[in-house]
């Protein structure tokens, strides 16, 4: 038995690895057969397999690469999977479809590197060495955020790294869809959103490239998670809407600078309208559970000033205007809740988002115990461990990013979602951890990558498997960048495009 750790170059780890004798050989005569509900993950498999290998993998009810599909099988939870390779046959058994997905991932990274190229590869044997796995995930949220929002990127990237999320078993893909600078999903509604805010730093997309990234990212395991940022980072919403404001008459543009903008949302009838009609068409395209509304860095200084705001105190009994910023949140929050979601939010301090709202921890890991501690679930992302938009690195090659000290891939892969010391009871509302890929100083998709990886291996690698071996991970790493190498993710800086400076 080999610890799974050190085993050859997996990454997420496996929960159990051994080897075992047999090597399994793919060719022009192996087939495929997958028991009823399997279909999906099969063909995955074919989708993944083919491009390099040029085998025709075809369905077949003898084919030696068996994927069944067992819901009574216990143990496994909804995403785990048992995989046996030996000489005659592969066999991969799980209670889920995702389950299955997760097994297909390992069996490409069990294929020679090649596979993971994009054109026919001649002369390689497609071997697979007997092994036995059983996986299981610590955490059933595992995901990055990427904000295409400041920089927008087309929906090929978005795809590109919907692939490269589901290659590490990261299951939850977080689009951050508004901020100050940009508004990037058209609402029917409201069409000045897209063509007034949709302009600078990029673009829109369409109704249905959303719809079709939903689905591309389904087929793969992972969940598309939405996040329209209210009341604050809205400025792009004002420059198309300014009646939506607390001075309705003053005209604002787009804000052209990076930070925390003053401006923010009014707090009308007509605002609560709206923001539901937003969340409606938001939630026609993407049918996750979760709903992303913002809630963070919301300045009260216009509401302390505005007439219809201080109403809106008055009429509420609310102890000031900065209770507006939770009032705010629970008209929202209920409204997703009856709509059947669950909404999630930036939390400040971990007692800010109305007890409705999943919460996600970013300033500080104790913002997450304390959300937790009041019964909300919780998703881990400490600024100072899961930001990828800081330098990885102090070296002075390293191109310009958020400005603040470097979060090393170390950093990342001792992020703790739970630590060992909380109470059972509170630990259990960790729904897991998150990285973070804010993009003010990244305009091109190759930037994005080379920020993304490898830390998003390490946060993968935690949140699958424990994190906690760092010399394995480094070492299985090692052979790992040979696939990130084959798919062409940059892994130096001279590598990336320099972008002009666009802002400020
Ligand atoms: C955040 O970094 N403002 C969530």
């Amino acid at each position: 038995m080999l610890r799974p750790s050190t085993c050859p170059g997996l990454v997420p780890a496996p929960l159990r690895l051994s080897r075992s004798s047999g090597t399994f050989t793919l060719d022009e005569r192996t087939a495929i057969r997958a028991t009823p509900g399997a279909g999906p993950a099969a063909a995955l498999l074919r989708t993944l397999l083919a491009p390099a290998t040029g085998l025709p993998l075809p369905l077949a009810p003898d084919g030696r690469i068996v994927l069944v599909l067992e819901p009574g099988l216990t143990g496994l939870g909804a995403e785990g999977y048992g995989l046996t390779v030996s000489g005659e046959t592969v066999l991969l058994r799980a209670a889920g479809v995702a389950g299955l997905r997760h097994g297909v991932q390992t069996l490409r990274q069990l294929l020679p590197v090649a596979v993971l190229g994009t054109e026919p590869v001649r002369g390689v044997r497609w071997s697979i060495p007997g092994t036995e796995i059983t996986d299981v995930p610590r955490y059933a949220w595992r995901g990055a955020m990427l904000d295409v929002a400041r920089h927008f990127q087309p929906v090929s990237f978005l795809r590109r790294f919907t692939d490269l999320l589901a290659l590490h078993k990261l299951n939850v893909l977080h689009l951050h869809l508004t901020d100050d600078q940009g508004w990037r999903m058209p609402i029917t509604a409201y069409p000045r959103l897209t063509e007034v805010a949709g302009i600078p730093y990029g673009g829109a997309y369409s109704r249905a490239e959303l719809r079709d990234l939903v689905a591309y990212a389904a087929d793969r395991g992972v969940t598309v998670v939405p996040e329209i940022e209210m009341p604050g980072h809205a400025r792009a919403a004002l420059a198309a809407y300014p009646h939506l404001g607390n001075f309705p008459g003053r005209p604002l543009k787009v804000w052209q600078g990076w930070g925390v903008c003053d401006t923010v949302l009014g707090v009308t009838d007509e605002v609560l309208d709206f923001c539901r009609a937003v969340l409606d068409e938001v939630m026609d395209v993407f049918p996750s559970l979760h709903v992303h509304v913002g809630g963070d860095e919301c300045p009260t200084a216009e509401w302390h000033r505005s007439p219809a705001a201080l109403r809106r105190v008055a009429e509420e009994g609310l102890d000031g205007p900065d209770a507006l910023h939770g009032w705010f949140m629970e008209q929202i929050g209920s409204f997703l809740t009856g709509r059947g979601r669950r909404p999630l939010g930036w939390t400040e301090t971990g007692r800010d988002l109305p007890d409705c709202f999943a919460a996600l921890a970013w300033r500080d890991a104790d913002h997450g115990l304390t959300a937790a501690c009041r019964g909300q679930p919780v998703i881990m992302a400490p600024h100072r461990s899961t930001y990828l938009d800081y330098p990885q690195s102090p070296h002075p090659d390293e191109p310009p990013g958020q400005p603040g000290d470097a979060v090393d891939l170390q950093a990342v892969y001792a992020t703790e979602p739970a630590p060992a010391h909380w109470e059972a009871a509170v630990a259990a509302r960790v729904l897991g951890t998150q990285a973070q890929l804010w993009t003010e100083y990244v305009a091109t998709a190759a930037h994005a990558e080379y920020l993304a990886f490898p830390r998003l291996c390490a946060l993968a690698d935690t949140s699958w498997s424990g994190g906690h071996d760092w010399p394995g991970f480094q070492a299985r790493l090692h052979h790992h960048r040979t696939r990130l190498d084959a798919l062409g993710v940059p892994s130096r800086p001279s590598a990336i495009l320099r972008p002009e400076r666009t802002t400020r």
